[in-house]
């Protein structure tokens, strides 16, 4: 059975302005281990998937189709009792700047083995045993479970923020652009740690975005988003080597050199569209150069073209 399954997918907000579809009919699945990477600028509806799986929208927020189904369970229907119980042992979710959610009067071991008690029922003793536990994993000396934050440098409470993401051994765990705060050693350290956790551990992961180059060594396969859709998806080598979608193009155009800087730094010309009001058909076709009429009008299928490799395109090169 796979780690996790989302099929048509749809998370709203309801906004002063109208209804805004943040993820439109999103699919994609996990296997147990595997690791994908989300991408797409920012706005384009990543956090909202992770949310929506994680089932922690804030309340002007509604999944209003589709199903998540983790472990064959699909988590839409499920009450929120069972969700609190079910929200670390199930899926952990690291937030872009986690490290700042660390309560700045508490020792960093004691955050964590307080999570471990609350969540696991374990008595103190053993919360501190596995918190020195997942201190050692995540490479911070043991010892310092004693040390207030502002005793840590960025790079340590971002891995303290891991360990306790780990702290009731997640199936899945989400990285919600968990380097973006970072320099970018410590990035390349963090990503290095999660790659090595995730097969340590066998966990699911899905890594979220806006820097497509950061996915190759990371990931197994690649999902890219525009605006609330999977416009293209397949394997990193596919992604990387064949990219179909003009965007997903563009995407790799702005990183000639995937392990070199970034010539553009962030993101392609013209701008993301305002999801309260998309574009008719394809919503990339206004920033596309190969755009034809039938883009204007039709929302492109998605189209497999070969292995595992998926395409949303009009456009008979992409398809091929
Ligand atoms: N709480 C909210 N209320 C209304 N709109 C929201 C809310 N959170 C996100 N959005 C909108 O949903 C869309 C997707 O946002 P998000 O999932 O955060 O994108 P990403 O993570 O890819 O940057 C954006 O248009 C954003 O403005
Ligand atoms: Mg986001």
């Amino acid at each position: 059975m796979k780690l996790l399954e989302v099929n048509n997918l749809k998370t709203y907000f309801k906004t002063s302005k109208g209804m805004l579809k943040a993820v439109d009919d999103v699919s994609f699945d996990l296997e147990h281990g595997e690791a994908l990477g989300l991408v797409g600028e920012s706005g384009c509806g990543k956090t909202t998937s992770a949310l929506s799986i994680a089932r922690l929208l804030p309340k002007e927020g509604r999944i209003v189709g589709g199903q998540i189904l983790l472990d064959g369970r699909d988590v839409i229907p499920a009450p929120e009792s069972e969700l609190r119980r079910r929200r670390w042992t199930d899926v952990s979710i690291i937030f872009q700047g986690a490290m700042n959610a660390l309560n700045p009067v508490m020792t960093v071991g004691k955050q964590i083995s307080e999570a471990i008690v609350l969540h696991e029922n374990s008595s103190e003793a053993d919360a501190l045993h596995k918190t020195k536990g997942l201190l050692d994993l995540v490479e911070i000396p043991s010892d310092r479970y004693k040390h207030y934050p502002h005793e840590f440098s960025g790079g340590m409470k971002q891995r303290a923020m891991i360990a306790m993401a780990l702290a009731c051994d997640p199936k899945l765990i989400i990285g919600d652009e968990p380097t973006t705060a970072l320099d970018v050693m410590i990035q390349a350290q963090i990503l290095n740690l999660l790659e090595r956790l995730r097969r340590e551990l066998s966990m699911g992961m899905i890594l979220i975005t806006h820097d497509l180059a950061i996915l190759g060594e990371t990931c197994d396969k690649i999902a890219v988003m525009y605006a609330g859709k999977i416009v293209e998806t397949g394997s990193v080598k596919d992604i990387f080597e064949d990219a179909r979608h003009p965007y997903t193009k563009r995407l790799i155009g702005c990183f000639p050199n995937v392990k070199g800087p970034k010539v553009v730094p962030d993101g392609i010309e013209g701008f993301p569209p305002n999801l309260l009001d998309p574009p008719s058909g394809c919503a990339f076709h206004p920033r596309c150069e190969f755009a034809c009429d039938i883009c204007k009008i039709q929302m492109p299928e998605s189209v497999n073209v070969g292995g595992k490799h998926v395409v949303a395109c009009h456009l008979k090169e992409a398809r091929q």
